[in-house]
């Protein structure tokens, strides 16, 4: 296990997969990076832009990702080498994204959150269990569109509200802002450069946002993986966000 992962939450960055590998995904992700290039600079229809996000995110290199074997040799025991937890699984739903980081458009950009905040209206696993959450760049991502996180001795280890919105692109709801817990002026962040194919693992109830400070664009994916045990068992948890997943327990009704 990962000491200073257990303090903060974070652990150090690594290369999860060969430099070789990543440098065949990224010819075959080249012209489809530079047609999003082209539509985001000749401000494009947003559904166009949509569009040739969409290209990247069902590209079958990238896919490949999401592959069991690819959890087998590389998520599942990397993941439990740094936390220290055997018997990873994955949630039945909401374990494995890839992110388009695009300059220039509000949408596809998380602000300050938890991810087990963000699993309020997921199914009642994912709420009720603590993850671990591998994040890593497919293209390189610089600390100016990249990541960034607040370890967790910075604030008291619970999962605070999130608030949520009802969309049209994720589903029928998606999450919106986090109540937070820190003045980020005053805090150090944990903000890092990436290679392709290098990654981090964090747990689910560390602060992390986007950063989008650059015009050009980064392609990652994220995973999430939980131990069903019950010291997995998240207790702490603010009021607010109790209340509303009781109301939609309960009714279905979803408290925004
Ligand atoms: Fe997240």
């Amino acid at each position: 296990m990962d000491n200073k992962f257990l303090t903060t939450g974070v652990s150090d960055k690594f290369q999860l997969f060969p430099r070789e590998m990543m440098l065949g995904i990224q010819n075959s992700l080249t012209e489809k990076i530079n047609n999003l290039n082209l539509l985001l600079n000749s401000s494009s229809e947003k559904r166009r832009i949509d569009e040739a996000v969409k290209a990247i995110w069902f590209d079958e290199e990238i896919l490949k990702f999401n592959q069991d074997k690819y959890f087998k040799e590389f998520y599942i025991p990397i993941i439990s080498k740094i936390t220290g937890k055997d018997n990873l699984t994955k949630f039945t739903d909401a374990t494995f994204f890839i992110r388009v980081n695009l300059p220039k458009i509000k949408d596809f950009y998380s602000e300050w959150h938890q991810d087990a905040g963000t699993f309020l209206y997921s199914n009642s696993i994912a709420y009720k269990y603590k993850s671990y959450t591998l994040w890593s760049c497919i293209t390189e991502g610089l600390i100016d569109n990249s990541i960034e996180f607040l370890s967790k001795e910075n604030y008291v280890e619970k999962v605070y509200n999130s608030e949520f919105k009802k969309s049209k692109r994720h589903g029928k709801i998606t999450f919106h802002q986090s109540m937070i817990p820190f003045d980020e002026n005053k805090i150090k962040k944990i903000n890092l450069n990436f290679k392709p194919g290098e990654a981090i693992v964090f747990d689910s109830l560390v602060f992390h946002r986007t950063v989008r400070k650059s015009n050009k664009i980064r392609i990652s994916f994220d995973l999430r993986l939980f131990s069903k045990k019950d010291e997995e068992l998240i207790t702490k948890r603010s009021l607010i966000s109790r209340l509303k997943r009781f109301v939609f327990d309960l009714s279905g009704v979803k408290l925004y």
